[in-house]
């Protein structure tokens, strides 16, 4: 992860938030190269989710349109959605150092002290904080710990006289943690001149919540019936705990999510639909099988919304930090009618809906698909970072070419004898339809290196012979093998390698 967050600060991908200040925990800005790959990756989400949205079970196509709802609404959306009361992680103080730990991330190794009672030293889930946990361990029972006196718990599972005798990873004494507190994620703000209890907004910690406030209007406004879906991309706030491991949690980041409105005698079929369809997707632009997976929630890891007995779906990405596990790309979430009750039973208007051929009323229920923006640009530049000793540049980045930051190079060999001119006229050709940049400077191996770590797949290049024959050298990024094509096939090249 080192190497890639480097390189992502190197070649213009991401850079820390407010760097020049010293940062600002949780938050990232996107570099010219990252927007691009966001923005390629937001694209073609949109263009297969809403424009050409992918055909039913039934080989119809479906429907589903388009929605940007506002980042602040009424603050009362959130204690219908169940936010205000229900979306808290416990976290743990230490007195001590002031660190902040979430409670059910941390694991406890316990072990009987001297005097009898059990003395518990706190880790962060890795290998190398079991080993400094146990170390801390032998050193407050003053001998090594055997592997079967050995007991793990969460720290939630900690009663108050427990975490009295709990040392954290960074404290020398015993006792420093505060009990676990549950914590709201919710940003707030306030709206208008007057700060008070009644002029606080809440910075929305999931699109979702627009579409649902939504779905009336888009009903009353639009041809649309049920089954259908309404898409939303945008960001969201979350003030998490423990922001890391680069942008995969961090407390602004971007979600891409459809919420799937239906009948629920019809609902387990268009569950079981949109996980097929999500899986395939995440593949279709180059997150390959063995680091992609679908996950069933265990029980008590289910969303205060999600419908009893039907679960929640992870499709699962294995990063670097989670190998060889993995971490969440995308839920997909059985909601029922959950939601859309609430709000009718909030607000007093009502939100059912008039099913003609069924002849029925009810309130639909949804399943909802929600990926991650940030998240699958992360793992997309996880999957992307090849190392390669035998190049300039040691490293390549291996996007699919349909969502690479730049999808191709136009290099005159040198600045004169006509290549320049060539050069920018096949440049503005080819911009016309894909993210192509030229480059006249430095020799043409450092500019090859450049577009390596960039991951432009194809580099075109106008030499002394171009003019006479008609043809350039196009290098393949992942071979780097040359051929040579001619001039006016290259459009036909990039639309068959790229699309
Ligand atoms: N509307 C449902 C919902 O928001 P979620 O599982 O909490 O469900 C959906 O979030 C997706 O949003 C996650 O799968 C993940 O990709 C992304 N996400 C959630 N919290 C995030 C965070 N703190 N940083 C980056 N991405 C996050």
């Amino acid at each position: 992860m080192d190497e890639l967050v480097s390189l992502c600060k190197r070649r213009g991908f991401i850079y820390p938030a407010s760097e020049i200040y010293g940062g600002i925990n949780g938050f990232w800005d996107y570099g010219p190269l990252g927007t691009a790959l966001k923005n390629n990756l937001r694209d073609r989400w949109w263009r297969d989710m809403v424009k050409r949205p992918p055909l039913g079970p039934d080989g119809n196509e479906i429907s589903i349109v388009g929605l940007d709802s506002a980042i602040i609404q009424n603050a009362k959306v959130w204690e219908a959605s169940g936010h205000v009361g229900g979306f808290n992680d416990p976290m743990v103080d230490c007195r001590e150092t002031k660190a902040r730990y979430r409670a059910d991330h941390v694991l406890c190794l316990g072990v009987k002290g001297e005097s009898g009672g059990q003395i518990y030293a706190f880790i962060e889930g890795e290998d190398d904080s079991l080993a400094a946990a146990r170390k801390k361990l032998n050193k407050y029972i003053k001998r090594d710990v055997a592997d079967d006196e050995l007991d793990t718990c969460a720290l939630t599972d900690l009663s108050a006289d427990e975490l009295a005798i709990t040392v954290g990873p960074d404290t020398k004494a015993v006792g420093t943690l505060t009990e676990p507190r549950q914590f709201n994620l919710m940003f707030e703000s306030s709206t208008g001149a007057i700060k008070s209890e009644d002029s606080k907004v809440y910075l929305r910690p999931e699109t979702a919540q627009g579409i649902f406030l939504n779905f009336g209007n888009v009903v009353d406004t639009m041809r649309v019936k049920v089954p259908f879906g309404i898409a939303q991309i945008g960001k969201a706030f979350r003030n998490e705990v423990t922001p890391r491991n680069f942008i995969f949690r961090s407390r602004e980041f971007e979600q891409m999510e459809i919420e799937w409105f239906c009948h629920e005698d019809e609902a387990e079929q268009w569950f079981e639909f949109w996980c097929d369809v999500r899986s395939k997707w995440w593949q279709s632009i180059g997150l390959t099988g063995d680091n992609i997976l679908m996950r069933k929630h265990d029980d008590d890891e289910l969303a205060h919304y999600a419908k009893e007995g039907c679960g929640t779906f992870d499709i699962e990405y294995r990063f670097p930090f989670t190998f060889p596990g993995f971490g969440e790309l995308e839920g997909v979430a059985h909601r029922g009618n959950f939601d859309l009750s609430r709000h009718q039973e909030f607000s007093k208007k009502k939100l059912s809906y008039f099913d003609q051929p069924k002849n029925e009323r009810y309130i639909p229920h949804v399943i909802e698909p929600s990926a991650g923006l940030s998240r699958g640009t992360l793992a997309l530049l996880c999957e992307a970072y090849t190392p390669d000793p035998e190049r300039a540049s040691k490293v390549y980045m291996a996007f699919h070419p349909s969502i690479a930051p730049i999808q191709a190079a136009v290099f005159p060999l040198v600045g004169k004898d006509g290549m320049p001119e060539i050069a920018h006229k096949l440049w503005s050709e080819l911009r016309e339809r894909w993210d192509v940049v030229t480059d006249i400077k430095q020799s043409i191996g450092k500019r090859y290196a450049r577009m390596d770590e960039a991951g432009c797949p194809f580099c075109f290049t106008i030499d002394g012979d171009t003019a006479s024959d008609q043809a350039v050298t196009v290098r393949h990024r992942d071979t780097q093998a040359q051929e040579r094509i001619a001039l006016d096939k290259i459009s036909a090249f990039m639309a068959e390698h790229v699309g």
